[in-house]
């Protein structure tokens, strides 16, 4: 009897614990459901900072003309390369009525619209100019009225457009538009774009080619949403070595080393810029434009491009590379590439690691991974161990942006250096049915021999 009793306890309480043990287990949240930790989401600060100027094309007589038509899928080119905005020098004086009310032409500004939704469709900062107003610089004074009259109407066109299209008055202001009356221009453009613009972004840039040496001279208007702009090709004999355009073209051959002399005559010229900021209320800056004509060697112009942008990001200087496709191309528009020494000295590419903390377990994809990128982390079992065995339940440390691919599998998203860490829980359903499967045997022992006795 009293065994009887033992062997039905024994029972009873092994089939309680396999149905605790499992319910416990059937609590856990499956991977599937399982939801990645979220986290704040980053801030798109919206801010300018790395940006290439789509050059020789709305800025050449006619688009085409200079070999580069704008083509949609280059916005999105450009943004999946790391640049945040795009500079659009543009020629409206060759599209604009020579006679007053100088109306510019609405099939180019149809051409000009399409170009700039393609751009802000990128989410990229877009920067349309008035480029290559030849006429302006060599008589002022009766190109005055023109210049502020198409200003008046791109204005009008784009008051409604978003915020981050930005207005550049005028591209290299240089000639007879000379510091004193490029101020009085640029402050009469000021004011009619406020009238339907009253708070867009509005560039201006000094005389002399927008030459840092002239900043001292430039009068900035009181108004939160200026930006100032400079141009950069210092040395000029290095980066316009063979320039067509330039009359002497300094000739071909000149590198650029990086010696401590050539380095310091650039932070020299930069240092006046940040200089000059800091007195006028730490206004923005933006170096528009900056590049190496493709005569110099790829080494020399890759070395320079990467100097100049990182000394400017030192300083707080958002900027723009001269240019996309054309002479000074970043962008090899045949081969349909990028010129990858010009794109690594733009935008550097960002390493992050990618670790692993587990306690059980083989897994591959820990390492190295550029910005941007997955990193897939996959543990070849989710069960370990005899007869406890250990069961793979979770991955910590996700975030938002990360995928959860199966049960071994996760997708980390590289944005900074990533730690995951594996979950394991214990799993005792085995040991309890080898414990259920002993008492048994032990059970039918006992009853055996104790039939065998009665
Ligand atoms: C200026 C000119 C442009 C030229 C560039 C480099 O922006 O307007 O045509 O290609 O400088 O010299």
């Amino acid at each position: 009897m009293m065994v009887r009793g033992t062997f039905s306890l024994v029972i009873l309480t092994t089939i309680l614990c396999i149905i605790g043990f499992s319910s416990h287990a059937l609590k856990e949240d499956s991977f599937n459901d399982r939801k990645a930790s979220t986290f704040m989401s980053q801030i798109n600060s919206r801010k300018m900072f790395r940006g290439i100027n789509i050059g020789n094309a709305l800025e050449a007589p006619t688009e085409g003309a200079w070999g580069v038509y704008i083509r949609d899928e280059y916005f999105s080119i450009i943004k999946n390369a790391g640049f945040d905005t795009v500079r659009i020098p543009i020629r409206w004086s060759a599209h604009a009525k020579q006679s007053k009310p100088y109306t510019i032409a609405e099939s180019f500004f149809k051409r000009v619209d399409h170009v700039i939704n393609k751009s802000l469709e990128q989410g990229l900062i877009t920067i349309i100019n008035m480029h290559h107003y030849d006429e302006i610089m060599q008589n002022p004074t009766s190109h005055k009225e023109r210049f502020l009259e198409m200003w008046r109407q791109i204005a009008e066109r784009y008051k409604d457009y978003p915020e981050d299209l930005y207005f550049e008055l005028l591209n290299e202001p240089h000639g007879e538009l000379t510091d004193s009356v490029w101020n009085q221009i640029l402050k009469e453009a000021i004011s009619i774009i406020r009238k339907t613009n009253p708070i867009r972004k509005i560039i201006i840039g000094p005389a002399n080619w927008n030459s840092v040496y002239n900043l001292e001279m430039l009068e900035v208007p009181e108004d939160p949403n200026i930006i100032v702009t400079f141009h950069f090709y210092t040395p000029f004999e290095f980066t316009h070595q063979g320039a067509e355009w330039v009359n002497p073209s300094p000739p071909v051959g000149r590198k650029w080393t990086g010696t401590e002399d050539e380095k310091n005559q650039i932070r020299r010229e930069l240092d006046i810029a940040y200089e000059w900021s800091k007195r006028h209320d730490n206004i923005t800056l933006f170096m528009g434009e900056f590049g190496a004509y493709s005569k110099a060697d790829m080494e020399s112009r890759a070395r320079w491009t990467c100097f100049v942008a990182r000394e400017a990001e030192k300083r707080g200087i958002a900027w723009c590379y001269w240019e996309f496709c054309s002479g000074f191309g970043a962008y090899d528009p045949i081969r349909k590439k990028w010129r990858e020494e010009l794109l690594d000295a733009l935008v550097p590419r960002v390493e992050f690691y990618v670790s692993v903390e587990t306690d059980h377990g083989s897994f591959t994809g820990e390492g190295w991974y550029e910005k941007g990128s997955y990193a897939t982390i996959r543990f070849e079992e989710v069960k370990i161990g005899f007869p406890i065995a250990y069961i793979l339940d979770h991955f910590e440390g996700l975030k938002a942006e990360d995928r959860i691919v199966d049960e071994k599998t996760v997708e980390v998203y590289v944005d900074e250096d990533r730690v995951v860490k594996a979950v394991w829980r214990k799993d005792y359903t085995l040991l309890i049915l080898l414990i259920f499967i002993l008492v048994c045997i032990i059970s039918c022992v006992v009853i055996i021999l104790y039939r065998k006795r009665g």
